[in-house]
């Protein structure tokens, strides 16, 4: 009597062939791994997809709050005040003292995230530089630093997110970059403003 195919693999899978018995689980096994590692693709893909346009949207939110709040000081296209660089310009006591850039050619990204973050929440007392902690939420506070690190070459980038200022500066350094009185390795370690 033929067998059926719901004897064959089913119910009676010890009665199949030997052959059989050892394909079948390795097909299964075949579909089960292609089914799980495409699910992880698509999951994955999903979650750069959600995670790309995250860091889109809040650079985007970012760019209108630093345009309020922050480029009348350290400039519309982040670029700092004149003078900003000159000898003293630490010592000024809350007086005339020049927002440096964030963008490249200052030296924020050889602050850490925690730094940038609180200096822009807490301000100075020995500088102009405001506190924001009434004015700004802590979310458009990092809004603001994913726009303007958005403006930082990769090679920055690295170099902060690595949180090591006596590390090798990036090679691609604006030509006429110089380290600014307050900031050079060892005047700020471990990356504190
Ligand atoms: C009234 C002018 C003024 C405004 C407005 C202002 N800043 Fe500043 N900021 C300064 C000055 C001056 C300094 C330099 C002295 C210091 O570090 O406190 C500074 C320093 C900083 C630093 C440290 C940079 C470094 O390289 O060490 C960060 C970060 C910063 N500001 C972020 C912001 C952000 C973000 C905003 C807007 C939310 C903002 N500032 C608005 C004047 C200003």
């Amino acid at each position: 009597m033929p067998r059926s195919t719901r004897t064959e693999y089913g119910v009676g899978l010890n009665a199949v062939s030997e052959h059989r018995k050892d394909r079948f689980p390795t097909r299964r096994g075949f579909v089960t791994a292609a089914a799980l590692i495409g699910g992880a693709a698509v999951l994955l893909g999903g979650y750069r997809l959600a995670m790309d346009w995250l860091d889109a949207h809040g650079a985007r939110e970012g760019a209108r709050h630093y345009a309020a709040h922050c480029a009348a000081c350290h400039g519309p296209t982040l670029g700092g005040q004149n003078g900003w660089q000159s000898a003293g310009w630490q010592n000024q006591d809350g007086g005339d003292w020049p927002a440096p850039p964030l963008d490249a050619a200052g030296h924020a990204w050889m602050h850490d995230d925690g730094a940038l973050f609180l200096h822009t929440k807490n301000g100075s007392a020995r500088s102009p530089m405001p506190a924001f902690a009434d004015t700004l939420s802590d979310n458009e506070i990092w809004q603001i630093f994913a726009y303007v690190k958005s403006r930082w070459p990769e090679s920055l980038r690295e170099f902060q997110r690595a949180g090591d200022p006596y590390a090798d500066l990036p090679a691609d350094l604006p030509s006429d970059w110089t380290y600014p009185p307050a900031c050079e390795p060892g005047a700020a370690p471990g990356g504190a403003l």
